[in-house]
């Protein structure tokens, strides 16, 4: 079993947008600018936060991080999305979610400017991915499709079982490795909580994409021997042995698991950090439009 190294393919990414962003600056001092909304003391937001903003340091990058009480209104965060859509000096933003219950994040979504949605979340983005048309990808999937990219596994006529259908990350990776295109040409099954029988479904996968948010929820007997899989969920666990109080874990467990998979990535170490480098990707996207 080989290790997807997310953690050091990511370094290696960030390096290279780095000499490409000196390269542009030396040209026409242009430096892409990424802001970052975050409202609220949510511990996993901060951390990933915190993860968006060294990076863009990693990359050359400038970056405006707007730090708001979760007792903001909605009207009031629509009006710095506003602002930022408006102001030349941004590249694009995120607003980092989870938003506090009293904010409807889809109407927060949709007052993004698409062409500053470097998420990939705003519908005309996400209709454009479904229809092959070049759009701002969402982080986690382009991200995934850039690790089986540089891995060199091979996608085309694989069987690919996603388990879990969010909007950010089992829908749109379904659509991207069913497309004509490498990494795709899959044979997609997409997976959820009312999928009969999903053991039958994973053993016939050859790639395994897990996502759906339950700790350690694929074991090794579930899996097909030497299969890619890939683990997408961070998930804190108690552990009173941990200094922190919690540990990380993923939607897989890693240690029965690895006895069986051709490939797998680790958590943490694994996707996460493929995800912080797609949104710097997409960041340089939009600092060249
Ligand atoms: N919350 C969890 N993942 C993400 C992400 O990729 N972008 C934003 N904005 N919020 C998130």
């Amino acid at each position: 079993m080989k290790v997807l190294d997310g953690k050091g393919l990511a370094e290696i990414i960030k390096q290279e947008i780095a000499e490409k962003v000196a390269e542009i600056k030396a040209r026409n001092g242009n430096v892409p600018h990424l802001a970052a909304v975050l409202v609220g003391d949510d511990p996993a937001s901060q951390s990933y936060i915190r993860n968006k903003v060294r990076s863009c340091d990693q990359c050359g990058f400038e970056s405006t991080l707007i730090k708001k009480d979760d007792s903001i209104t909605e009207e009031e965060l629509l009006e710095i999305v506003h602002d930022l859509n408006t102001t030349e000096d941004i590249d694009g933003f995120i607003v980092q979610l989870p938003l506090p219950a009293h904010i409807d994040e889809q109407r927060i979504t949709l007052a993004i400017d698409p062409e500053k949605d470097v998420d990939g979340f705003h519908p005309v983005n996400f209709g454009k991915m479904a229809q092959g048309l070049p759009s701002f990808l969402p982080a986690t999937p382009m991200g995934i499709l850039e690790m089986l990219k540089r891995y060199e596994i091979e996608t085309s006529g694989a069987h690919c079982v996603v388990v879990g259908r969010s909007n950010i990350v089992g829908t749109p990776i379904s659509i991207l490795l069913s497309r004509k295109a490498s990494p795709g040409n899959c044979t997609v099954t997409l997976t959820h909580s009312r999928t009969r029988d999903l053991a039958k479904e994973i053993a016939r996968a050859d790639i395994v994409i897990a996502a759906i948010g339950i700790p350690n929820f694929i074991s090794g007997d579930m899996v097909k021997p030497g299969a890619t899989v890939i683990d997408v969920g961070i998930n804190r666990v108690e552990d009173a042995s941990r200094k922190r109080g919690y540990r990380l874990v993923g939607d897989v467990d890693f240690e029965s698991v690895s006895k069986v998979a051709g490939y797998l990535t680790p958590v943490p170490g694994g996707v996460g950090p493929m995800t912080v480098t797609s949104l710097m990707l997409n960041t340089l996207e939009a600092s060249a439009k």
